[in-house]
């Protein structure tokens, strides 16, 4: 019998991308189905993927969409009340006799120093832990997408990106590769080989952003120039992108453990679990290359 997955957070970087994925896992026996604020979402509108209403702040959505639901991506956008989403919707999940979670949370989750990010994702997996339901958890390094989704318009109109990182290194990972992993563990026949394991998931080599500026000039023909900035000036220009409070502190404690140089560990969870190498920096840079132009 097919197997429905619910992917949330699919408009987003990562979900958009599982959602891509699972439609694609070649003789998958698998209904997928995308949530979005809107059930008119037009994201998905070429992928005949069906899109149900889900909206963390309605909590009336929640069991709709989850019903009849086999497997759950579970996906929170990165704010304070992030573990209370989390909540949420694990208990609907439960009464809707959901089988399995695949959680994205973050890496270093339960590393000490602990700072608010890997504090909240740490709290959620505990939520989910606790509810008895299967789960695997994914915990990613900083995505290479980040250049697109906050670096690429100073990329594109000054030829630099201003990042508070020092020459710290860190082990940058591309979403489709943590989309990769999330697919292996939500497949049918793999499920069982993923149940409560935690999967640190980064690139196959650590680099620092003066060198992720090297790569970029390199891959996309033009020259563009890495500027280490102070926390101070980093608060400024997040402020000035209309960051909230809570997101600048959170950044600036992220950035903070970047340049003690935590953020270099480099695992192996990518090739062990999908059987390929993880994509480099130089192969991202060139993909993407048009959004930098
Ligand atoms: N960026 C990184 O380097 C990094 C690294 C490790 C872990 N993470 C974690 O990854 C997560 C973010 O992933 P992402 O970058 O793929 O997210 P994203 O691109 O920012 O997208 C967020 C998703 O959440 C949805 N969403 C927002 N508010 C919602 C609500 N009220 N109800 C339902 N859905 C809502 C958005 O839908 P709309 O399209 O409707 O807004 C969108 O699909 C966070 O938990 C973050 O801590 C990020």
């Amino acid at each position: 019998m097919a197997e429905t997955i619910l992917v949330t957070g699919a408009t987003g970087t990562v979900g958009s991308e599982v959602v891509k994925q699972l439609l694609s896992a070649k003789g998958e026996d698998i209904i997928v189905k995308a949530a979005a604020r809107s059930a008119n979402d037009s994201t998905f509108r070429d992928l005949g993927v069906q899109v149900v209403q889900l909206d963390y702040n309605k909590p009336y959505t929640l069991s709709s969409a989850l019903r009849d639901i086999d497997k759950l991506f579970l996906l929170t956008p990165f704010q304070s009340n992030m573990v209370d989403l989390t909540s949420n919707l694990v208990n609907e999940a439960k009464n809707a006799g959901v089988k399995y979670i695949v959680k994205q949370s973050v890496l270093g989750a339960d590393a000490e120093p602990s700072i608010t990010p890997s504090r909240l994702h740490r709290q959620a997996e505990k939520v989910i832990e606790e509810s008895g339901i299967p789960f695997t958890f994914l915990r990613p390094n900083f995505f290479m997408q980040n250049f697109v989704t906050f670096y690429s318009n100073f990329i594109k109109t000054q030829g630099a990106f201003y990042v508070p990182a020092g020459d710290a290194k860190a082990s940058f990972v591309d979403v489709r590769d943590i989309a990769a992993v999330a697919v292996q563990a939500l497949s049918k026949n793999g499920t069982a080989n993923h149940i409560r394991k935690v999967y640190d998931i980064t690139g196959g080599e650590a680099i620092s952003y003066g060198q992720a500026a090297e790569i970029l000039s390199k891959e996309i023909g033009k020259k563009v120039n890495y500027v280490n900035i102070s926390d101070e000036d980093a608060r400024k220009g997040m402020k000035d992108m209309g960051a909230d409070e809570w997101t600048i502190n959170s950044m600036i404690e992220l950035f903070g453990i970047t340049r003690a140089g935590y953020l270099s560990e480099i695992s192996s969870a990518v090739e062990q679990v999908t059987g390929n190498k993880p994509i480099t920096f130089s192969q991202f840079a060139r993909e993407y290359a048009i959004a930098f132009k």
